[in-house]
């Protein structure tokens, strides 16, 4: 069969091409496309339009900049045979915010190769690894087609929450019509342990704003007779834990779907090394939810965290001030059954609730997405599962991820289409850190893997 001939010429054309693979991709890494932060509008257009160029050459047709009420969609398409099997490939040029620039040892936007890492913003999350996808493509194509039909969507906003991707997706059924959805967006075990992620948590993220007196006061004069704002907020954050690491907010687990004996068995099997983890994180003990692991409290259970924490006076030396203001930025990490805006509804509620006499609380939602897990006996899992076995040697282990990708809930709901979650990363990467960092090892394994993807899901249809 054609496909079968053309696997073994894989290999030699990706070995032949690997340092323009890798070129290309270090390109992409210097447009700071930042989604987050409108001062970079101009640099996500221009990342929409790069990515457009490279989907072309790859061999992609009908290839689009999408333009949507925020950052622009890249779609392209190739279908070879409309009787094959057709696989729908996500991905996201957007990047999170590079700061605290001071920590990086070299340029987040000026990437660097070192120890076999590419250093810079996006390039674990997720150029690195959706890039892996045009130049699986490119490969294939050149090496005796296609065994499936191929659609790729690229979106620019998915460290924001996908708001308008979500309207595309509703928009353009018929054109995403598809047979799965493959993202490269999440991390494996580690190099010698492949693994796949087949859940993801959904997230409900506010921003909370406590008013005291109605401006900044005399710290002397005024103090310890009015609410002070930051001591306010900081005793109502206090209280969303109780001493069992319990999130105290009423109504928050009461939809939390449970895992079975079973599950939790499985989950154990997978390598863990509690002492390595503390270790890599500089952290002398790990703390969490009471009665379960450290991997369970980072998949598979509900959390909620602080993200950011501001009022006052942060400048230099001391200013005696008792503030008018204070905020947080304040995320909850939800579990399959958890709806995101009933949690969101919950922390509003409750959160006004507990505000001490004398402040005013106002909490702005911000958005928000849905968990998901996908099945590990579809075709399409266990054509992964086949394809990453060809190229480590080994079968990947089945893990579920605490990070979320939102749109993933919304491809089921809309489009009826599972995902396979197929991330060539680790957790090591630094992503939304300083000195994120993708292995060459990890994008070229990634460019091998893929073609054999295709090949083993054609054959199952
Ligand atoms: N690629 C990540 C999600 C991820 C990372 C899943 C590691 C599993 C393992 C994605 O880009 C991301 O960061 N998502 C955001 C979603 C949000 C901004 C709506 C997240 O999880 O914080
Ligand atoms: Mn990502
Ligand atoms: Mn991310």
């Amino acid at each position: 069969m054609e496909t079968v001939s053309a696997l073994s010429a894989i290999d030699p054309y990706i070995k032949t091409n690997e340092e323009r693979f890798i070129h290309e991709l270090l390109d992409l890494l210097r447009i700071p496309s930042v989604s987050a932060d409108p001062k970079f509008k101009a640099d996500v257009a221009r990342c929409a339009e790069a990515v457009k160029q490279r989907m072309t050459e790859a061999g992609l047709e009908k290839v689009e900049v999408c333009q949507t009420a925020g950052n622009p969609i890249v779609y392209g398409e190739k279908i070879v045979d409309p009787s094959k099997p057709t696989v729908l490939v996500y991905g996201h040029y957007d990047v999170q915010p590079a700061d605290p620039l001071e920590l990086w040892h070299s340029g987040p936007f000026d990437p660097v190769i070192k120890d076999g890492m590419i250093y810079a913003r996006g390039s674990a999350d997720d150029k690195g690894q959706f890039y892996m996808h045009v130049k699986a493509v490119e490969t294939m194509l050149k090496t005796g087609g296609l065994p499936c039909n191929v659609k790729m969507m690229i979106e620019g906003e998915e460290e924001v929450g996908s708001t308008n991707l979500s309207i595309f997706v509703k928009e353009n059924t018929e054109r995403l019509k598809a047979d799965v959805v493959l993202i490269s967006d999440t991390a494996m075990i580690a190099n010698d342990v492949p693994s796949i992620n087949t859940g993801l948590r959904g997230l409900s993220y506010v921003e909370v704003e406590v008013t005291g007196p109605d401006r900044d006061l005399h710290s002397g004069v005024y103090g310890g007779a009015v609410s002070n704002p930051i001591n306010a907020l900081c005793e109502m954050i206090a209280g969303l834990h109780d001493a069992d690491r319990k999130v105290t907010i009423p109504g928050f687990y009461d939809t939390v779907n449970e895992l079975s004996a079973a599950e939790r068995k499985a989950l154990a099997e997978a390598p863990f090394n509690e002492k390595e983890y503390m270790k890599d994180l500089g952290v002398d003990a790990v703390r969490g939810e009471k009665g379960y692991s450290s991997e369970e409290r980072s998949s598979v259970r509900p959390t909620l965290d602080v993200n950011g924490i501001w009022g006052g006076y942060i400048g230099e030396g001391a200013k005696t001030v008792l503030p008018s203001k204070a905020f947080a930025k304040i995320s909850m990490r939800l579990v399959p059954n958890q709806k995101s805006e009933a949690i969101t509804k919950l922390f509003q509620d409750h959160f006004v609730k507990i505000a001490p006499p004398g402040v005013k609380v106002v909490v702005h939602p911000h958005h928000g997405g849905e968990a998901a897990v996908t099945p590990i006996d579809s075709p399409a899992y266990l054509a992964a599962s086949k394809a990453m076995e060809d190229t480590f040697g080994k079968k990947p282990i089945p893990t579920r991820g605490g990070g979320s990708i939102p749109i993933v809930a919304l491809f089921e709901e809309v489009l009826g289409l599972k995902t396979v979650l197929f991330g060539f990363g680790l957790d090591s990467d630094n992503i939304h850190s300083p000195n994120e960092k993708y292995g060459v090892f990890n994008y070229m394994q990634g460019i091998r893997t893929i073609p054999r993807f295709f090949h083993h899901f054609a054959s199952t249809k």
